[in-house]
């Protein structure tokens, strides 16, 4: 795809600047807001863009959603617990109203991009005022406007596949910053809605990513999170075809102090995006490689395009270019069909790969997908019973694995105080590990120098240096 037929056109931004002027100018605009998000990285940095173009339109933060006079819900759709846990909560805010009527309900995200959603808004939550899918972000100042001027239901799902480029920003954290770098997917993994409700793979322009990392770098950013589905297949489709390599090898030259990224498809690893890894300068030594399954024909099914086999040799390459590397993972559980030897398979590449962290999930049927419409579901007692003890592995190894950075220096990018004291504070260190450390609220957002001294439920504890 050619990023000029896709890039939401001057014109387009223009009337939305006009719009967001409009609405700063009527009396009876919102005076406050606040975005409730559920999902993924991309969501939580579509939220900071809602934010972004919100203030622009005059509006502030509120405290908490129900003193709000506009509230937005970003929603997911990924499993069907994420989805149920959105529809409940517009549904509860819908009491919240009955109390305070100006109120202005928005639902976006993901969930409204899946089929037959819109018109179940429309009939269903007559008393959501806005519905806007992913691609329409940028709508937002003319949706608003539009429903504050009519009073008439604005819903937008159109235009699955643009990018649009300078949208205002509020960011949750000052020194940590999202960076997308392509939008939507085409790896339809046979169990996954993301392909359908976020459009087709497209990649930025490398110049506009490369600029807006050095105007973060300018304001004093010290770590930047790249964000795509696939981010090894960024590049397709661009003039001359750059990799996901040379555009990290790129941004690792502005000299931001951290660069992460996420997610990587096993499938689209190549060597030499770990050359460039283990040569960069500040590329975090840190990967999440999400597996899904440890058997071939669940992996096959899946439509994941690798064996066990190569995925593990992607493993040991990682750890041969970079040692020590912080790898994590993704994992489904009772994918239809799931023999119990299948679901040893996963047990056991668990064991042999000894990952830093998992994230497992129980098999959720999405409408739409070729998975849903597969036979063999798992019975809820089995799926239960596995993810148990997959946790449970996981967890007596991680035990093990972290023990490796006792005793070495880490640095940590401070997030905030920790839950459990006053005097310690907690971040995430180089291998993307959560480290607590003594401290004060001074330290948050700065990057501090601590050896590790022990390990706690799970938690890495040290004392800085
Ligand atoms: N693009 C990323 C992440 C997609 S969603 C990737 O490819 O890794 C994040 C995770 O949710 C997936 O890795 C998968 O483990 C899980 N997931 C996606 N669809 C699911 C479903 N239908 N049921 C259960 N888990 C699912
Ligand atoms: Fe979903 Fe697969 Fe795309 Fe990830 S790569 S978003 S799991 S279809
Ligand atoms: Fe959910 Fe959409 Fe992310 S479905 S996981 S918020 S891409």
């Amino acid at each position: 795809m050619n990023t000029k037929e896709i890039l939401v056109t001057k014109e387009e931004q223009e009337r939305q600047e006009q719009y967001t002027e409009l609405v700063r100018e009527l009396p009876h605009r919102p005076q406050s807001y606040y975005v409730v998000t559920y999902g993924c990285q991309m969501n939580a940095h579509d939220s900071e863009k809602i934010a972004g173009m919100l203030d622009r339109m005059g509006m502030k933060p509120a405290e908490e959603r129900e003193t709000a006079d506009f509230v937005i819900f970003n929603t997911c759709c990924v499993r069907e617990n994420a989805e149920r846990r959105a529809l409940g909560n517009v549904t509860w805010l819908k009491e919240v109203r009955k109390t305070k009527p100006d109120m202005i309900i928005a639902v976006c995200g993901c969930m409204i991009q899946e089929p037959g959603m819109a018109e179940t808004i429309l009939k269903q939550y007559r008393f959501v005022d806005l519905a806007f899918g992913t691609a329409n972000l940028h709508k937002l100042p003319e949706m608003m406007y539009e429903t504050l001027n009519s009073g008439i239901q604005q819903v937008c799902v159109e235009d699955k596949d643009v990018i649009a480029e300078g949208l205002p920003v509020r960011r949750l954290r000052q020194d940590a910053a999202y960076l997308t770098i392509m939008y939507g997917c085409n790896n339809f993994c046979s169990f996954c809605i993301v392909p359908y409700v976020r459009g087709r793979e497209r990649s930025r322009e490398m110049s506009s990513i490369l600029h807006e990392a050095e105007a973060l770098a300018q304001s004093g950013v010290k770590e930047i999170m790249l964000l795509g589905q696939n981010v090894n297949s960024y590049g397709k489709g661009l003039p001359g075809n750059p990799t996901f390599a040379s555009l990290l090898k790129q941004l690792d030259e502005i000299g931001i102090p951290r660069i992460r990224f996420m997610t990587s498809h096993p499938k689209d690893l190549s060597d030499e995006l770990i050359d460039v890894m283990s040569c960069g300068k500040h590329i975090l030594p840190q990967f999440h490689l999400p597996v899904q399954s440890g058997n071939n024909e669940i992996l096959e099914k899946m439509n994941r395009h690798y064996t066990r086999e190569q995925y593990l040799d992607r493993v040991r390459k990682l750890r041969e270019a970079i040692p020590g590397i912080g790898l994590s993972t993704d994992i489904i559980v009772s994918f239809p069909g799931e023999t119990e030897a299948q679901f040893e398979d996963t047990m056991s590449l668990v064991q042999e790969v000894r990952y830093d962290s998992a994230f497992t999930f129980i098999y959720s049927p999405r409408k739409g997908t070729k998975a849903a419409k597969m036979e063999d579901l798992i019975p809820e007692e089995v799926s239960r019973e596995r993810i148990q003890r997959l946790i449970a592995l996981q967890e007596e190894l991680q035990q093990d694995t972290l023990k490796r950075f006792i005793g070495s220096e880490e640095e940590i990018l401070v997030e905030g105080l920790s839950r459990r004291s006053k005097t310690a504070v907690s971040g995430k260190g180089r291998h993307a590990i959560s480290i607590t450390v003594n401290g004060s609220e001074e330290d948050i957002g700065q990057i501090l120098k601590c050896r590790v001294t022990g390990l706690k439920n799970n938690t890495l504890t040290g004392e800085r240096v």
